[in-house]
């Protein structure tokens, strides 16, 4: 079964206070989505290998620890995943990027493929897919789905919030993925959206309502 990490630190939970506020501005909201997914990298990276290097400082030479070449790749889910990639980009500036497209069919609630542009390499590299909401599931699940066809055998999941019925569904269909959020909501209304959420992420990134 995949491993469920909770973040409690107080940055990212005083950041979501902000974010789930209704009167938060989309300039505000865009850049706290980004920095949460910063704030939330340190973590999801935190089993990254490291090797032994000497590093002569002014003084004497030192030994210090470096990252040993692994091959990462962060991708987001259109639309919304998007507004997470600056952050995570900025913590691992060589990091390549893929793109997945999908949307939520209204009626269905079931994720609907529209793009997939992978790095040529992705089954070589450890796989960070990026989404601020995981609600049902589907579209995370359906992502995963996609990367595993194209090769993809090392995949974590970064969300900010999830949602109960999101995290079965993913852990039923994908149990080798861990799942990292920064809130773990309370449940899904009518409409599938996370309660209390935040609303339409790729609405209040992208001000489309
Ligand atoms: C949102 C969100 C997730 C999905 C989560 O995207 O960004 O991708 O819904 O819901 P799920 O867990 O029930 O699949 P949406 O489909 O609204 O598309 P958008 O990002 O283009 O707005
Ligand atoms: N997608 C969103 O953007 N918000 C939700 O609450 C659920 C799905």
């Amino acid at each position: 079964m995949s491993k469920v990490v909770v973040f409690d630190h107080p940055l990212i939970q005083h950041k979501l206070s902000i974010l789930r506020d209704e009167k938060t501005s989309v300039k505000v909201f865009r850049e706290l989505i980004s920095e949460i997914a910063m704030l939330m990298c340190y973590e999801a990276t935190r089993d990254l290998p490291l090797e032994e290097i000497e590093v002569k400082t002014p003084v004497a030479v030192a030994k210090c620890r470096r990252i040993a070449g692994k091959k990462l790749a962060v991708v987001p889910i259109l639309r919304a995943g998007l507004g997470m990639v600056d952050g995570m980009v900025s913590m691992m500036p060589n990091v390549k990027v893929g793109h997945i497209g999908l949307y939520r069919d209204p009626a269905t609630k079931e994720p609907v493929k529209y793009y997939f542009k992978m790095p040529a390499d992705i089954a070589e590299r450890d796989v960070i897919v990026v989404d601020p909401m995981l609600a049902t599931g589907g579209s995370a699940a359906a992502a995963i789905d996609f990367l595993k066809e194209a090769g993809a055998k090392h995949i974590k999941l970064m969300s900010i919030i999830g949602a109960p019925e999101g995290v079965a569904r993913m852990q039923e269909a994908h149990p080798d993925v861990d799942i990292f959020v920064a809130a773990m909501d309370d449940h899904l209304n009518e409409n599938a959206y996370i309660v209390p959420g935040l609303g339409d992420a790729g609405d209040r990134i992208f001000g489309t309502k």
